[in-house]
């Protein structure tokens, strides 16, 4: 028969019976400790800067899905356009024990830290769709920015030859603007020379935000005295905000502008006639290349690449897929054909 005992024992033996059962049950973090039945699975981190924008929770879900397939599972994080709030995040995952970290660098720079601390624990790092610079980057996949942004000013000196243009690039800290905009400059700069096209304004906007696009575009147009033939939006968001600032001095429709990604309100607009075109980025060979790549990658299996992109410090070996250019014409082919989006969201508010 148990001696009552005093109190305080039993309760001493209570707490380090807790204990035990807390540790006993607590899974491995030391990545060499031997895998348990799910431990067994490979172990990808995706960091994203944000899913502000429309297209990115369509790369996440294709992502996982193909990741999934190929046996692994993904640990999503969300750094909702915080540099700082990412690479904390991506210390989270190393911690967690992922295999390959995948990112999405809300800014490229400053996401370098990434890189180092993922190789601080022989964790290769691939990086989605935005290059991250001055760092050993182990891969990089996206589609040809350069040629995304010479493809949009292209298509619209096909419908303004000349007159004013307006600049209006997205996230300084975002490289792909800048490749984005010497794309632009490549297609422009003959018409400049010319003197056919005169450049009246040129801005970036802060994190891609719409609202922003549409304060300078407001500026541009006070400026300018309306007098603006094209405006040169990097996105569909940014050029969803300069086509709100032109409907209010009732330019929309009648000045040419660009866009990029085929964000749902971009393609109505593109049927409805306020946004002359959008680059297409078919997304489902992005994400599930980008899926193989990372499964290859935490598996340390040598991957073979065709081209290498320059990122400030070394040349990384790079997958580049290619944009299509999108408008009234062959919207239907492509968006409509690809199952993009549907054609009763397209033209909600035409009749097909
Ligand atoms: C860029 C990307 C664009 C657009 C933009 C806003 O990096 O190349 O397709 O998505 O971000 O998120």
């Amino acid at each position: 028969m148990l001696r009552r005992q005093p109190p305080s024992i039993i309760l001493y033996g209570a707490v380090i019976a807790l204990l035990a059962a807390f540790v006993i049950g607590c899974k491995p973090s030391d990545k060499s400790a031997a895998p348990s039945a799910n431990n067994a699975k490979l172990k990808i981190g995706l960091s994203m800067d944000s899913l502000r924008v429309e297209r990115w929770k369509r790369d996440r879900d294709l992502f996982i899905a193909k990741a999934e397939s190929l046996g692994a599972e993904v640990f999503v994080q969300n750094a909702d356009g915080d540099p700082i709030k990412q690479n904390a995040q991506a210390e989270n995952l190393l911690t967690r024990g992922v295999d390959v970290l995948v990112v999405i660098p809300r800014d490229g720079v400053t996401a370098a830290q990434i890189v180092n601390a993922a190789h601080a624990e022989n964790v290769p790092v691939l990086a989605y769709d935005r290059i991250i610079r001055d760092s050993d980057l182990d891969l990089y996949i996206s589609f040809d920015n350069e040629r995304v942004g010479y493809l949009q000013a292209e298509a619209l000196t096909q419908v303004a030859p000349s007159g004013n243009y307006f600049l209006l690039g997205g996230a300084p800290s975002d490289n792909n603007a800048l490749l984005l905009r010497a794309g632009q400059m490549r297609a422009l700069q003959p018409l400049i020379d010319a003197g056919s096209i005169r450049i009246v304004g040129n801005q970036f906007t802060d994190n891609w935000e719409p609202n922003i696009a549409l304060k300078h575009v407001e500026n541009a147009l006070t400026a300018n005295q309306n007098r603006i033939d094209a405006v040169v939006a990097s996105n569909d968001g940014t050029a969803g905000g300069a086509i709100e600032a032109l409907r209010a001095q009732g330019l929309d429709g009648k000045v040419a502008v660009s866009g990029q990604d085929a964000d749902l309100a971009a393609c109505q607009r593109i049927v409805e006639g306020s946004q002359t075109m959008t680059v297409y980025k078919p997304l489902a060979p992005l994400a599930e290349r980008a899926a193989e790549l990372a499964v290859a990658l935490a598996r340390k299996e040598a991957v073979a690449t065709e081209k290498t992109v320059a990122n400030g410090k070394i040349d990384v070996p790079a997958v580049l897929l290619d944009p299509v250019v999108v408008t009234k014409e062959n919207l239907d082919a492509t968006i409509i054909g690809d199952g993009f989006h549907a054609v009763a969201d397209v033209y909600a508010n035409v009749s097909k």
